[in-house]
This record gives structure tokens, C-alpha cells and sequence, in this order.
């Protein structure tokens, strides 16, 4: 079964509580810069004591021994999972996933979706196109250092689910049913097509948190992504 995760893009803890008082089911929960910058580690404290899942979105990219010390950091605060940046490289990655042992699922960021070949070009000097081969070669590289998984674009999760093998973690957003609109996300994907090719963790945001009925809609998105595991074992 893939596990829906609930990104809180609130703008405070406040708005971020509020949203989960509606969502009673919801057993993973997305915190990124915005919020951690805003509100800090105890507001992630309050989320584990009332029993969520935390995913830590920092994207990490610094020196081994920094990673490792906000990995540890992350790990006592009871985060779940938590991400680095693939381009950090080998060492720093190998650091992150030592520091993280069994604690947290470190999971990897390969080439940002903000980028296109010419701004991913004029930031690294090199000039992959397409760039599915650098997502190719940064995944080789977050398994080798043994990361847990990788975060990826639904359109990617060919390339990776082939490089990564089976049991790894692959956490995809930009998921969007039928209905929703697709807010300013370009490469989207419905919650059963995306389970269907492989991920196992679904980042959710505005389809949930900005519904009329956001716990409905959390259940549309897990049902669809429930329906698909089925699917999947059954043919
Ligand atoms: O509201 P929405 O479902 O688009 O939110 C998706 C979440 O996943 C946001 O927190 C966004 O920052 C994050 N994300 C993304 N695309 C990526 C990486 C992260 O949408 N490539």
C-alpha cells in the first residue's frame, strides 16, 4: 500500500493544526523550509507526539559532517523521512544515510523539476539533454551511497523505479485525480498511475489541503492509490 503524504504548505503552525484537526486519518504529513523556517522543531515535536509520520523536506546540501549533524538532529526529533540533495555527492550522502542507520528513510532529490537542460547547464557546467540521463546517474549514485530512495517527478519514475531496483523508496509528487486542478504543476500524475509505476510514497497538497472537504478528498486519494496496489499484484 503507497503511503499519501499530506504537504503543509501552511504559512503558520497555527493554519498547519487547524488543517489536521480535519483531516483525523491522515498518518503522514510533508514539513518543507517554509514552515520549519517560520515555526522550527516544535512544531515537528507536536506533529510525532500526536502520532504522525513526518516527512522533512530540507533537501540537504552541505559538507558530510554538517549533513550528518542535522540527519541526527532529525533523527531525535522523531522525523520519519527526510531529504538530501543527490549533487551533494558520494561522501556527503554516504554520511547522511550512517547518521540517519535505521531512524529515518533518507530519500534523495535528483535534478530539481524547476530546472530545464539550459538552467540546469548554466548551474553545473554540464550539458546532459535529455535530462533524464542525469536523473539516471544521480539515482545510481544515491543507491551506491545507500540512500533509502529518491524524490521524483511522475514522469521520471520509470527511469528510477529501473535503477533503484525493488524494495527502494520512491516519494513522487505533483499527484493529481481526475478532478483536481492541476494548480501550477506541469508534469502531474493520478494517485493509481503513479503507484502503478512504482512509487510508494504520494506527496499530496492543494487537491487535500485547499478542498471544500479536505478529508474526503484525502480519502479519494487513497482509495484510487489503494485500488491500484490491488491492481498491480493481481495482473
Ligand atoms: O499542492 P501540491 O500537491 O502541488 O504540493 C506538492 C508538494 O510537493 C509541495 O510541497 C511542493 O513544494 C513539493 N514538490 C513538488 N515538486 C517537486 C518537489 C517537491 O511539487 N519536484
Amino acid at each position: 500500500m503507497a503511503e499519501v503524504i499530506v504537504a503543509l504548505d501552511a504559512a503558520s503552525a497555527s493554519d498547519a493544526e487547524r488543517l489536521l484537526e480535519r483531516l483525523p486519518d491522515v498518518r503522514w504529513v510533508k514539513v518543507g523550509s517554509v514552515l520549519m523556517t517560520r515555526e522550527g522543531s516544535d512544531l515537528v515535536r507536536r506533529f510525532v507526539a500526536r502520532g504522525l509520520r513526518v516527512f522533512l523536506d530540507l533537501k540537504w546540501h552541505d559538507i558530510p559532517n554538517t549533513v550528518a549533524g542535522a540527519v541526527r538532529g532529525a533523527r531525535d526529533l522523531g522525523v520519519a523521512m527526510a531529504t538530501v540533495h543527490t549533487l551533494g555527492g558520494r561522501r556527503m550522502m554516504e554520511a547522511a544515510a550512517e547518521a540517519a542507520g535505521n531512524g529515518i528513510a533518507m530519500v534523495g532529490v535528483t535534478v530539481l523539476t524547476s530546472h530545464d537542460p539550459a538552467s540546469y547547464a548554466s548551474a553545473t557546467g554540464r550539458h546532459p539533454a535529455p535530462l533524464d540521463g542525469e536523473v539516471r546517474r544521480l539515482a545510481e549514485s544515491a543507491r551506491d551511497a545507500g540512500l533509502s530512495g529518491i524524490v521524483c517527478s511522475p514522469l521520471e519514475l520509470g527511469t528510477v523505479r529501473q535503477v533503484l531496483g525493488g524494495s527502494a523508496l520512491i516519494v513522487v509528487p505533483g499527484i493529481r485525480r481526475a478532478a483536481d486542478a492541476g494548480d501550477d504543476q506541469v508534469r502531474t500524475a493520478a494517485p493509481r498511475d503513479a503507484v502503478a509505476g512504482g512509487a510508494t510514497h504520494l506527496v499530496v497538497g492543494r487537491p487535500i489541503t485547499a478542498a471544500l472537504d479536505p478529508a474526503a478528498a484525502f480519502r479519494g486519494v487513497v482509495e484510487e492509490a489503494g485500488a491500484a496496489v490491488a491492481g498491480r499484484f493481481e495482473s
